[in-house]
């Protein structure tokens, strides 16, 4: 007889990054209300810090570590910290990242390179350095947060889907190298979510009109939808799910 598909993350640590704010913040707090322990890492401390009180109110476990992406010295010691004060590094939601839009004439090196250090090379060193530690422990969930952008271009955003598109490969290539020892690496790939960072664009009704023009669903979308495909991904539930990029984008790339 099948049993049942596991949802449940109880008795797992999380690590969340870029959870201050935004999409982050409304990831650790569904990661804590699915059972798992989460530890919540960015620069902005304070705001850290209050996440963890919100978590704590509702019954969850948290911890605060402070993380700095673009120093790869930085994310090994983090990761290090977490796993020491946490015991266990089941999982690891990539989300820190940046996004900015530019025509491609205006981009700067400067605009290149902060965006690459966050977005991919900041991505990659932290899934090197939870995937030593879940290796190690024969079992892992790693999930990548990518964008539509990086699936099909968006003007005026060359350099982030340029970053996007790398997510996707680095994501491949490292399900192809640790599936077989219990590390699962997945991407997701959401459409515009309404959150405090795009909230400025997508209450100015032309911009909204014209991303509303392209979604199929006919809403933009909401932290928990993210939240839904983090969850699953993260879950026992997705054993045999590695190396793939889930469009969360409400029919944005299926045209
Ligand atoms: N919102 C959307 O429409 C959308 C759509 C598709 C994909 N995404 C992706 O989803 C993720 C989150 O987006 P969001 O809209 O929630 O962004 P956001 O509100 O701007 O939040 C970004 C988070 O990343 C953290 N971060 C930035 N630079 C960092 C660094 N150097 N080190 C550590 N953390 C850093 C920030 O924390 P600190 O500043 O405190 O460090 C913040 O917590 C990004 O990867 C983004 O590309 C977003």
């Amino acid at each position: 007889m099948a049993s049942s598909p596991n949802f449940q993350l109880t008795d797992q640590v999380a690590l969340v990054t870029g959870a201050s704010y935004g999409i982050g913040r409304g990831l650790a707090k569904a990661l804590a209300r699915a059972g798992a322990t989460v530890a919540v890492a960015a620069r902005s401390t304070d705001a850290l810090e209050t996440l963890v009180e919100e978590i704590r109110a509702e019954g969850g476990t948290a911890q605060a570590f402070a993380l700095d992406v673009r120093d790869v010295n930085h994310i090994r010691a983090c990761i290090q910290d977490v796993h020491g004060a946490l015991g266990r590094l089941d999982i690891l939601v990539n989300n820190a990242g940046l996004g900015a839009n530019h025509p491609a004439l205006d981009v700067t090196e400067a605009d290149w390179d902060e965006m690459m250090a966050v977005n991919q090379k900041g991505l990659f060193f932290c899934c090197q350095a939870a995937g030593r530690i879940m290796l190690a422990q024969g079992y892992g969930r790693i999930i990548n947060m990518s964008s539509q952008a990086s699936l099909v271009g968006i003007r005026d955003h060359a350099v982030y889907c340029a970053s996007k598109g790398g997510v996707n490969q680095l994501t491949r290539v490292l399900a192809l190298e640790w599936s077989a020892s219990g590390v699962t690496v997945n991407a997701v790939a959401p459409t515009f979510i309404y959150t405090p960072g795009t909230a400025e664009r997508l209450d100015q009704p032309a911009f909204r009109q014209g991303v509303l023009d392209r979604l199929p669903i006919g809403r933009v979308g909401t932290i928990d939808d993210v939240a839904g495909a983090v969850i699953y991904l993260a879950s026992p539930a997705a054993a045999l799910v590695t190396g793939t990029i889930l469009p969360v984008d409400g029919g944005w790339t299926a045209q």
